[in-house]
């Protein structure tokens, strides 16, 4: 039985409608996370779970309890935010106990779960000090072990690691990971970063606009994206795109753009088929676009404007150019990403291959369907 359900909550301020009808059900100790871009509303979703925010319709069930009436402190629910906010006249154990003494519980029991906490936070050694003798990633983890004392049914974080140097946010991604797997409690876990959503979720929820686009594991929305929002969403650098027309030629589906031309691949014929004459976006990952020619591949003319080499691989930023060499319309830029050092290239021409299995296509608009379906 699911362990956190949301189902169909939505939030409206006045007119505006921020987040619609979401039905989700976590396992119990599973890691989900809610990706979006800002104001997607990922923040009123995990303020409604807390507690913070109510619902405009729906119901909050948590270990088979309905909470949506219930106060944030009756939840059992601890949450991280981005904003830490440490009180700074308090040391390290102060911090992590406090919300414990407030809520009466006993001394000898704070005491045991502020060490348990900062042991598995690696903070021990920090207990006596002031945040303000505190580095970001320490303050971070104490933050942390402020929710964990309080041994909550479900965790909360709400952009934890933005506030965090790329470095550091790579570091605390990892330790997050590991606790949970030490923890395992139920944890539903905001960001805008696909990066963490990646590699830390057990599922991803992708947001836009106040609606989940695709529930999956990180391999499902990664590989079989639902549509063009969370194929472009998912994945770095970001997906590239092409404009493309359905055209059937005796019995023979081909997708044909202003510079490039290909078969439809098989899993996306009976799609395809429908969509004759009808326009689509094609999609193709940097990561997919090579510089060896593959039979039947999907072939770009390109010219390169921007080289980033970043040690084993190579980042090109290029435009598309019309279909012969001399063209000099540019039809939108397509960024790939290739293995060695290529800093000689700006400026030049040159052409990339997609085999066929690595194509997505979509419906237009963004939400439109995948073709792959
Ligand atoms: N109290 C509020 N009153 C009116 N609009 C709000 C309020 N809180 C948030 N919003 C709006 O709701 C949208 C979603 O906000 P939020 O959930 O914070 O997004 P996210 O966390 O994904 O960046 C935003 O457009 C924001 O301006
Ligand atoms: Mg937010």
């Amino acid at each position: 039985m699911a362990y956190l359900e949301l189902q169909g909550i939505a939030k409206r301020f006045g007119e505006v409608e921020v987040v619609a009808e979401m039905t989700l059900a976590a396992e119990p100790g599973e890691f989900i996370v809610l990706v979006g871009a800002s104001g997607c509303g990922k923040s009123t979703t995990l303020r409604m779970i807390a507690g913070l925010e109510a619902p405009s319709q729906g119901r909050i069930v948590i270990d088979g309890r309905d909470v949506t009436q219930s106060t944030p402190a009756d939840r059992d629910i601890a949450m991280v935010f981005q904003n830490y906010a440490l009180y700074p006249h308090m040391d390290v154990a102060q911090n992590m106990s406090f919300a414990l003494e407030l809520a009466g519980t006993p001394r000898a029991h704070i005491a045991e779960r502020v060490q348990a906490a900062a042991k598995v936070l690696n903070i021990s050694h920090l207990l006596e000090r002031k945040p303000k003798e505190l580095s970001g990633g320490q303050r971070q983890r104490v933050a942390m072990g402020r929710a964990i004392v309080r041994e909550p049914k479900v965790f909360l974080f709400d952009e934890p690691l933005s506030n965090l140097d790329a470095k550091l946010r790579g570091h605390m991604r990892i330790e997050i990971a590991l606790l949970h797997r030490r923890l395992g409690k139920t944890t539903v876990y905001v960001t805008h970063d696909q990066i963490e959503a990646m590699t830390l979720a057990d599922r991803i929820v992708v947001m836009d606009q106040g609606r989940i686009q695709q529930m999956g594991t990180p391999d499902e929305v990664f590989n079989r994206p639902l549509n063009q929002f969370v194929a472009g969403f998912i994945g770095n650098p970001g997906m590239n795109f092409l404009d493309a027309v359905v055209q059937a030629d005796g019995g023979r589906l081909q997708f044909a753009g202003q510079a490039f031309r290909c078969d439809v691949p098989p899993p996306m014929q009976a799609a395809a088929a429908g969509l004759a004459g009808q326009p689509v976006v094609v999609g193709v990952r940097p990561q997919s676009l090579q510089l060896e020619p593959a039979p039947g591949a999907l072939t770009l003319p390109l010219q390169v404007d921007v080289c980033e080499y970043l040690g084993t691989e190579t980042v090109l930023g290029c435009t598309l150019r019309g279909r012969d060499a001399a063209s000099l319309d540019e039809l939108g830029t397509i960024t790939l990403v290739v293995p060695g050092r290529h800093s000689d290239r700006v400026g030049t021409s040159l052409q990339a291959y997609a085999p066929l299995e690595r194509l997505f296509a979509f419906e237009p608009g963004g939400h439109g369907r995948s073709l792959s379906l």
